[in-house]
């Protein structure tokens, strides 16, 4: 059984930081296209047996230290009543812009109809056999929100803030439900086998201290909270957010995922208390000759030797167009360390 990944989350000891990387089941696999070329991507996130198998992927071919299972953010939308599409971005139907359309959303249970995710769950647990732990995951509820609110992705979310300034009442119904949403749907992966999970609050940027206070710290603790009750590591990404620090250290995980922008060391300052940190290279080394992506690996490395726990990861989810041999330098580099 390769624990490393677990027991870094926990900051226990291990032999060296255990290592993944967020997107790692994507376009920049060859094996990942050839599936894609035969399956669009809402229908491979829908199918438990293709999603398993692409989950396996990485791991066949790095040995990566986790597994996170093939999904997306977005397969929420639909038990709260929206239509999804990928082009390639996210496109949704009716945005949810005002409190009447706010208040025709369901008040959704996403074991009815999100039961594909479950399954996959389920078929990795088995195929995975121990080889690595299995991440769930989900969007926060800022982040989930400002996609239903906008319709798609944004460059400012203009429409999803200014909800928050027109009518706040509207804005936190709408958090609401989607938190509850959010919550049953990781606890479900969780009974179904899930040995993490991570929520992505990729757009947690955006917002200043107060209004991520009020809009989105407040309904990731309780999930947080609820979570970790059920004895699994809860990881918090937040991207873009060195000026939230205090906040999110107030998030209740175990481990703070750091983008590329803040070195961890000056992560591990800024947020104060003992947590373990996940990642944090720059993706954009990948594109580098493969001595330079080692050194920025190993430099990578030191910073998190001081930590009481270091996961390896990127800053953000890896590009599509990343060599093959960037990933395997990275790989090799981690596992030749000598670890915390
Ligand atoms: O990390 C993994 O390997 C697991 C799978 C995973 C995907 N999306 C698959 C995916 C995870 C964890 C996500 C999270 C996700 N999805 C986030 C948070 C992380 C982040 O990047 O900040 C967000 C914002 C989304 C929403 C989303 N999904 C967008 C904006 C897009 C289109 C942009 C793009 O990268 O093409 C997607 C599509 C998507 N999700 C792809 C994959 C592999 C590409 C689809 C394809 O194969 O064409």
């Amino acid at each position: 059984m390769n624990d490393l990944f677990l027991r870094a989350c926990r900051c226990e000891p291990v032999e060296r930081p255990p290592i993944w990387i967020m997107r790692q089941a994507g376009r920049y696999l060859p094996e990942y296209r050839e599936v894609r070329a035969e399956v669009d991507f809402v229908t491979l996130c829908k199918t438990p047996e293709l999603a398993a198998r692409v989950t396996l992927q990485p791991i066949d071919r790095f040995g990566f230290d986790a597994a996170i299972l093939f999904s997306d953010i977005l397969v929420l939308a639909e038990p709260l009543g929206f239509e999804i599409d990928f082009n390639p971005g996210p496109v949704l139907n009716e945005p949810a812009r005002d409190a009447a359309r706010i208040d025709r959303i369901p008040d959704a249970d996403p074991r009815e109809s999100l039961g594909y995710v479950y399954e996959a769950v389920k078929i990795l647990r088995q195929e995975l056999g121990g080889r690595a732990p299995l991440i769930g995951f989900a969007a926060a509820p800022f982040t989930l929100y400002a996609y239903l609110v906008e319709g798609g992705g944004s460059k400012n979310f203009d429409h999803a803030k200014a909800l928050f300034f027109s009518d706040p009442q509207a804005a936190h119904r709408l958090l609401d439900k989607i938190a509850r949403a959010t919550q049953t749907h990781l606890a479900a992966q969780i009974a179904a086998g899930a040995q993490a999970v991570q929520l992505f609050d990729s757009w947690a940027g955006l917002l200043g201290p107060e209004l991520y206070d009020e809009f989105a710290l407040r309904y990731v603790q309780p999930i947080v909270a609820s979570l970790r009750e059920l004895n699994v590591p809860v990881i918090y990404f937040a991207l873009n957010a060195a000026h939230l620090s205090e906040s999110v250290a107030r998030s209740g995980a175990d481990v703070i995922g750091v983008d590329w922008r803040t070195p961890l060391d000056r992560a591990a300052r800024q947020l104060g208390g003992s947590f373990c940190l996940q990642g944090n290279l720059d993706p954009c080394v990948l594109f580098a000759p493969a001595a330079e992506v080692k050194r920025q690996t190993e430099a990578v490395l030191a910073t998190g030797k001081d930590l009481p726990g270091h996961v390896f990861n990127l800053g953000h989810g890896i590009l599509p167009r990343t060599p093959i041999s960037a990933v395997e330098t990275v790989v090799e580099t981690v596992r030749n360390s000598g670890g915390p």
